[in-house]
């Protein structure tokens, strides 16, 4: 996946071709993180319930997904559904649990025409049968692609994940001198696969809400006001364009500020 791929998925002329062009394709972040908000202000803004506003971001994660399948991600989590979304009305919990089995049926086929591997993270033992079986079925289905991961948060909570973790390790008899932090984070939910570099936030807010605690430890943050249904290609482009301009330092200094202090 390159360039090439990414131009086939936007219009030519369109301000999404002119940042793909700009982009830097030996320096993508593997992993990209996105908490998706802001559904219910955008339905808010047009008398809408704010189921509408779910329904509306699902063209979002689709055209999320087939980007950064085209821009060659190794990974894509998405913040689906918190373990304090639980608490909202139970009918907005429905109509999202529904929204989830509609995207999988309808979007099963693009998963495996681009070779996308589908998991799910998360506390699943709160879902629902029907909703579980639905996403075991299609976890199966993608088990063998070879392409980018794509991670649904669901029941997702970071401190429940780490606590998770940790009681795997005591099951697992870790002996806590044994205990480092590469064995730690083989026993999270994202056993395996790179920490995300790039964390984006739709509508504003600068809160990491308990997402991927351990493993944002150095994901560079991006922040848009664009509320999740009108999230593009174009944004998560630009977010990308953004990263490439930023100096990871993981705490080090720069070869360039290094310089500077001689
Ligand atoms: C946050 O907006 C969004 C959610 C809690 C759910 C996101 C779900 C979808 C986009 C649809 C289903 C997902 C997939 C992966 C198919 P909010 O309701 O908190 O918005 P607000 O802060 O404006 O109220």
């Amino acid at each position: 996946m390159a360039l090439v791929d990414v131009l086939a998925g936007v219009l030519s002329g369109s301000p999404e071709e002119a940042v793909a062009r700009r982009l830097d394709f030996d320096r993508l972040p593997k992993h990209v993180a996105i908490i998706m908000d802001g559904n219910g202000r955008w339905a808010a803004e047009r008398h809408l319930p704010r189921v509408e506003g779910h329904r509306a971001g699902i063209e979002s994660v689709r055209q999320t997904v087939e980007t950064s399948a085209r821009l060659g991600l190794s990974v894509l989590t998405l913040y689906a559904f918190s373990v304090e979304n639980w608490k909202r009305p139970v009918p907005e919990v429905t109509a999202l649990m529904g929204l989830l089995r509609h995207y999988l049926r309808a979007e099963l086929k693009t998963l495996l025409r681009n070779n996308i591997q589908f998991r799910v993270i998360g506390q699943l033992e709160r879902l629902s049968r029907e909703v579980r079986e639905e996403l075991e079925a299609a976890v199966d289905r993608t088990r063998t692609n070879s392409g980018m991961v794509f991670n649904i948060a669901l029941s997702y909570g970071g401190r429940a994940e780490i606590v998770d973790a940790a009681r795997q390790a005591l099951a697992h008899g870790v002996k806590p001198e044994a205990l480092t932090e590469e064995m730690f984070a083989s026993f999270l939910y994202t056993s395996g696969q790179p920490d995300p570099d790039l964390l984006i936030r739709t509508s504003g807010e600068m809160r990491v809400s308990n997402f991927l605690l351990w493993q944002i430890a150095y994901a560079e943050i991006w922040v848009t006001d664009t509320f999740w249904p009108d999230f593009r290609a174009r944004h998560l482009l630009d977010a990308v364009a953004d990263y490439q301009k930023r100096d990871r330092r993981y705490g080090a200094v720069t070869s360039d500020s290094a310089e500077a202090l001689k």
